[in-house]
């Protein structure tokens, strides 16, 4: 496994793999990987030649200075679980190699960028669509893979990929989740035993409001049902539920519209802010 810690020595690289017409494939992640990443890496290995992962904790896409500062590093392990797997590539850049202090470039994104986690979470798809675009462009991916896991992130991105008439297949994978439910996320290292245990709440709720649904309730009932089960005293707090549709990520309104609809979830456990979705396809 080749590793690369600044851009030129990995453009020199790709532009000697380009030459041997190979298909190169991306997976963008921030680090602490786990086997939800590792999914990305095997579609990339099964469809493509070569397969790079990059690993940069953007500081871009935080909106929050404490959740940058706090969000958990494992440089060594996951070179390691990298290894393991099969990736051919790994590019970990620093700060000062991306951005330079005089940056002036700036997306915006409508209401993809508005709604859910916009909301809560101001500039952070501008920040996610800046490292994203510079990745494609320093990597010149032929796919790259994203988790549907973050599908507002996935939709912004499919988006972008489209509207910018860039020549890269962006592919994505479903979600991986722990025996109990609970999707796989970095930020679940922040979380204790009872913490985790508490956490499931959102995989619970998600599946209730899709019952709930695929049973003919209201999206204004179930949105109500489920404030009323985080209502309850404990260490959890709901910031959305929303049932929206899965291209548009606009809201569905008529309870009777079942297909191609996720429901997606964010909130608190503690400190730590998690979010879910599960869709009806
Ligand atoms: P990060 O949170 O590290 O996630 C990297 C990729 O792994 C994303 O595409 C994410 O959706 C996917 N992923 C995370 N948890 C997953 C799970 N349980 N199952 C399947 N896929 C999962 O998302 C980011 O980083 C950043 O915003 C990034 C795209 C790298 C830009 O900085």
């Amino acid at each position: 496994m080749e590793i690369f810690r600044d851009t030129p020595g990995l453009r020199s690289y790709l532009k000697s793999v380009r030459k041997r017409n190979l298909k190169l494939g991306l997976v963008p992640t921030m680090g602490a990987l786990h086997t939800g990443h590792i999914a990305l890496i095997d579609s990339s290995l099964k469809d493509c030649d070569l397969t790079v992962c990059s690993i940069f904790v953007n500081p871009l896409q935080f909106n929050n200075p404490e959740d940058y500062a706090k969000y958990p590093k494992a440089l060594e392990t996951d070179l390691k679980m990298l290894e393991q797997s099969g990736c051919h590539v790994v590019f970990v850049p620093e700060v000062q190699d991306l951005y330079s202090d005089s940056r002036v470039v700036n997306f915006k994104f409508g209401y993809l960028e508005t709604t859910m986690e916009g909301e809560f979470r101001p500039g952070h798809f501008n920040g996610v669509g800046l490292i994203v675009l510079k990745l494609f462009n320093i990597v010149q991916p032929d796919n790259a893979y994203f988790g549907k896991k973050d599908l507002q992130q996935y939709v912004i991105i499919q988006k972008m990929a489209d509207e910018l008439s860039l020549d890269i297949n962006i592919i994505g994978v479903d979600t991986v989740r722990d025996e109990n439910g609970l999707a796989l996320s970095s930020r679940n290292q922040r979380l204790s035993d009872v913490e985790k245990n508490e956490a499931l709440i959102f995989y619970r709720s998600l599946c209730r409001a899709k019952d709930r649904l695929l049973n003919d309730v209201s999206v204004k009932e179930i949105k109500s049902e489920i404030s009323e089960v985080f209502r309850k005293p404990g260490n959890t707090k709901l910031e959305y539920l929303e049932i929206v549709h899965s291209d548009t990520l606009r809201p569905v309104k008529n309870k009777f519209e079942k297909t191609n609809v996720s429901i997606c979830i964010a909130g608190y456990v503690g400190k730590v802010r998690l979010i879910d979705n599960i869709s009806i396809i």
